[in-house]
């Protein structure tokens, strides 16, 4: 089971956030561990509930400081924190139906992990040039 760690190619100038990315994976690598060493539903609900709360409560502190910075991606990073939680819910739901699937743990780990490194290195990075106290 591969695991992602956050790393220097992911920093947002603001340490935060940027503590908050490193929850987001690292409960994201939980969740995913659990599923792979085929937990039961008791223990791995309350892990995908916790990524689901923590993660709608980081996109919107972190669309705040978009907002407050005037960062240019402010409302790409909006759209695409939209489709994670769409993208999300629809996880959550087939794992009602069906509980921690092996099929179901390959998506998310495909799905889940790619989006989030993704739209950190490409998307919330960009936060960082708006940070920079201007000269
Ligand atoms: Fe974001």
């Amino acid at each position: 089971m591969p695991t992602i760690q956050w790393d220097e190619s992911m920093t947002t100038g603001v340490e935060s956030l940027d503590a908050q990315h490193r929850q987001l994976i690292n409960w994201l690598n939980d969740l995913l561990g659990a599923m792979s060493l085929g937990r039961g539903r008791p223990e791995v609900k309350p892990l995908l509930d916790r990524l689901g709360a923590y993660a709608a409560l980081h996109f919107g502190t972190e669309e705040d400081c978009m907002t407050k910075y005037n960062c240019p991606v402010a409302a790409k990073n909006v759209e695409q924190h939209k489709q994670f939680v769409e993208t999300f819910g629809s996880f959550s739901e087939e794992y009602e139906r069906t509980g921690p699937t092996a099929h179901l743990t390959v998506r998310l780990e495909s799905e889940l992990m790619r989006w989030l490194t993704t739209h950190i290195r490409r998307t919330d990075t960009q936060l960082a040039e708006c940070v920079k106290p201007r000269a």
